[in-house]
């Protein structure tokens, strides 16, 4: 059920008191904490299993607040900001006195966001301060897009959790560094390079352009247990039997313009034709592949244009090699 105006309520104090709370947005659902309590801070890294060295995104009610979170406000940013806030636009800039080094993993830069979610803004404004929060998953592993998503990887590590229903956008925000004279992204996500390109006027740079790094965007990343294998579109029939032969318990991602082909797995998933309706899903997709123990995730690439670009990246990362070397050994 939806959050409530007492849930809300009750999720600020929760966070007054250094708690964490899971809130939905329209990305992916965060793990919140007051951005200005280190000790709460820490709790995050803690529950995710995360390094402490990786930068957290502070999300706040409204554009007008972000001067008190920042050193100074450059023109690009207040331009992405009005077209693009409340929604999935994370802006990186210098760090003001506000935000605790812990939240920034030492960084002096910090990523803000207005989420444009009405739960995600209701706790915000009742809350008065700053939330950070990364996704409400273990590091390394697939975010979350409903409550239950959250409830079963974090259980009781997180103190509250706010129901949102289902994520809209489905992937996370895009990352864009405004520190320097040119905006260049830093992560792909639901606001689109042809989007960022139609207010700045150019193209926005690519992440090698800049001197800002996004620590934690290890190769693998946003993983199911599964191991995920990516091959060419015309190839996923062929390669789903092969390895139905070989035993694997095999997930599959038939890419739309094979839609009608009939395939033979364990779990069969007919990728959508919008790239919109593919993002809302695809993480939904992941967890239901662990949900049925599928072992073996083949998937393709879809064309890297508009959302494409943020899918593409996303499973590129879900096959990644992971530090294990243990390709299939399920994560804590
Ligand atoms: O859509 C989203 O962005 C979601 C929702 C909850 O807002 N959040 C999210 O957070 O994806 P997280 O922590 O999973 O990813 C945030 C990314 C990390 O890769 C981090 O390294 C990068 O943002 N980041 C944060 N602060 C940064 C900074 N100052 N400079 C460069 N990258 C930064
Ligand atoms: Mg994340």
């Amino acid at each position: 059920m939806t959050a409530t105006k007492d849930d809300i309520e009750k999720a600020a104090r929760v966070l007054r008191a250094g708690g964490l709370v899971a809130l939905p947005t329209e990305t992916v659902y965060g793990l919140g904490a007051n951005a200005e309590d280190p000790a709460a801070v820490g709790r995050i890294f803690e529950v995710k299993g995360r390094p402490p060295s990786h930068p957290l995104i502070v999300h706040i009610a409204s554009a007008a607040q972000l001067g008190d979170w920042v050193e100074e406000v450059p023109q690009t940013a207040r331009v992405l900001a009005e077209a693009f806030w409340p929604g999935p636009l994370t802006l990186v800039l210098r760090r003001g006195r506000r935000v605790p080094l812990e939240a920034t993993g030492g960084l002096e830069t910090v990523a803000v966001r207005v989420p444009d979610h009405p739960v995600a803004l209701a706790l915000l404004s009742a809350f008065g301060g700053g939330i950070t929060a990364p996704s409400a998953n273990r590091f390394g592993s697939v975010s979350p897009t409903t409550a239950d998503h959250v409830r079963r990887e974090l259980g009781d590590g997180v103190d509250f959790v706010l129901n949102g229903g289902s994520c809209q956008v489905g992937v996370e925000s895009t990352i864009v560094d405004v520190t320097a004279d040119v905006a260049s992204i830093l992560r792909p996500g639901g606001v689109t390079a042809e989007d960022l390109e139609a207010v700045l006027g150019y193209p926005p740079a690519e992440p090698s352009a800049s001197p800002v790094r996004v620590p934690g965007q290890h190769p693998s990343h946003y993983a199911p247990r599964g191991r995920v294998v990516l091959v060419e579109p015309e190839k996923v029939v062929a390669e789903v039997e092969l390895a139905q032969e070989l035993g694997h318990r095999v997930g599959v991602l038939v890419p739309a313009a094979f839609a009608d082909a009939t395939v033979n797995a364990h779990t069969v998933v007919a990728v959508p034709a919008s790239f919109a309706a593919y993002a809302r899903e695809l993480y939904g997709y992941l967890h239901a592949f662990d949900e049925s123990g599928c072992d073996l995730i083949i998937a393709s690439l879809p064309v890297e244009e508009g959302l494409g670009v943020a899918i593409a990246n996303r499973l590129r990362r879900a096959a990644g090699p992971r530090p294990s070397g243990n390709l299939t050994a399920p994560r804590a």
